[in-house]
């Protein structure tokens, strides 16, 4: 018996060992064929788009630099329900801005009964030198069209591994995940304890403060202000005590984040202060810049059997060299760990930002993510359209 499990074993290895070779065989041997449909391929459909096609339907101010944008299917493109979701999930978002296909992933602060009901809600704030951000605020109008991924993220409520008490933390609009959450709440299709600390810097930055403030049963809200008074707000930054404060006593809690990279980092130390098991511990990153060079690069891009010659410059994703030269791939979390962007590196050098995640498979096939990648020097990859 010894000697039969370390035969299996070796083989084992054996096959280990020529992995990546032989899978590599395998893709290339592959004949690209379309899959017969089956029924189940339908509500695998409706659960996972490929693409949803969406249109501005109503535009809301929420104030000086933000506006919630109101999105329903695009029948006319193919699309006639939206996907569900889980509240604190977030969409990737396709922008034509003068004619150039720009993707960026914002959280959907509408509810999953409103998806159903073919409604998602996101929220933009101005961001400097924000090309989506500025277009959307200064000339998206009624009736325009994008598109989107599916919803998706980590950011969600589960039974099974969060505390049934959740204390969340939001700065400017990371409010949006918990507007989404608490409506779940008041809707009936989530069950949790919800206390929401909100850090602005002044009280006019608040966003959703009529929906907020309206708040009452298993939500709470606590609004932190940086600058001036307002009846009932706490002042200064959100840290460990102030999570203490508002917890639940004596009772297991988990804790949520999103906002601003750097209020999470900030965070990230504070809750570790709290002790929580790390599983009650979730947030969700916003994508990270590197300080890129000031060069720009030669890319040559194969994309289905064509060649394009373009530029990249060191300080701009590959992901955003692609999208200025009207190559449109698809990407999700921008962050590096969804994979969706996942291309191929013929050539040349990047570098990548701290949360990309390539398998060691992937590394040898040289496969990396465009959307957390700067080229540091001339660079020949090989995407997939979207
Ligand atoms: S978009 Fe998720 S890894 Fe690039």
């Amino acid at each position: 018996m010894k000697v039969k499990v370390s035969l299996f074993g070796l083989t084992d290895m054996l096959r280990f060992k020529n992995l990546a070779k032989n899978r590599l065989e395998a893709i290339e041997n592959t004949k690209a064929e379309k899959l017969p449909e089956y029924p189940i391929n339908d509500l695998a459909k409706y659960y996972h788009p490929y693409k949803q096609h969406l249109l501005i339907k109503d535009i809301r101010e929420e104030n000086e630099t933000s506006k919630t944008f109101v999105l329903v299917p695009d029948a006319a493109e193919g699309t006639s329900k939206l996907a569900p979701f889980k509240a604190g999930s977030y969409i990737s978002l396709y922008v034509d801005v003068h004619g150039e296909f720009i993707s960026r992933a914002y959280a959907v602060s509408s509810s999953p009964e409103d998806a159903e009901k073919g409604i998602y809600e996101i929220t933009v704030k101005r961001k400097e030198g924000g090309i989506v951000s500025g277009y959307l605020l200064d000339e998206a109008k009624i009736g325009d069209k994008l598109f989107s991924t599916e919803p998706g993220g980590f950011l969600t409520y589960d039974g099974l591994r969060d505390a049934k008490d959740v204390v969340a933390v939001a700065g400017g609009t990371g409010i949006t995940p918990f507007v989404s959450m608490a409506k779940a709440i008041s809707e009936g299709s989530e069950d949790f304890n919800l206390t929401i600390l909100y850090g602005v810097k002044k009280e006019s930055d608040i966003i959703y403060r009529a929906f907020l403030d309206g708040l009452k049963g298993k939500v709470k809200v606590v609004y932190v202000l940086e600058e001036g008074e307002l009846p009932g707000a706490e002042k200064g930054l959100i840290d460990a005590d102030l999570i203490r404060k508002y917890a639940p006593k004596g009772k297991a809690y988990s804790v949520f984040a999103s906002g601003p990279n750097g209020l999470l980092d900030h965070m990230e130390k504070e809750v570790a202060k709290l002790g929580l098991p790390k599983k009650y511990f979730r947030l969700e990153h916003s994508p990270f810049t590197l300080e890129g060079d000031k060069n720009v690069y030669k890319m040559k891009v194969h994309v289905e059997g064509e060649v394009v010659e373009a530029t990249a410059r060191g300080d701009e994703t590959v992901l955003a060299a692609l999208e200025r030269t009207h190559v449109v791939i698809r990407a999700k979390c921008h962050l590096g760990g969804c994979g969706y962007c996942r291309s191929r590196l013929l050539s040349g050098e990047i570098k990548t930002t701290k949360l990309s995640k390539v398998t060691d498979v992937d590394k040898d096939l040289h496969y990396f993510h465009p959307c957390c990648s700067y080229p540091v020097s001339d660079i020949e990859v090989e995407v997939y359209p979207y």
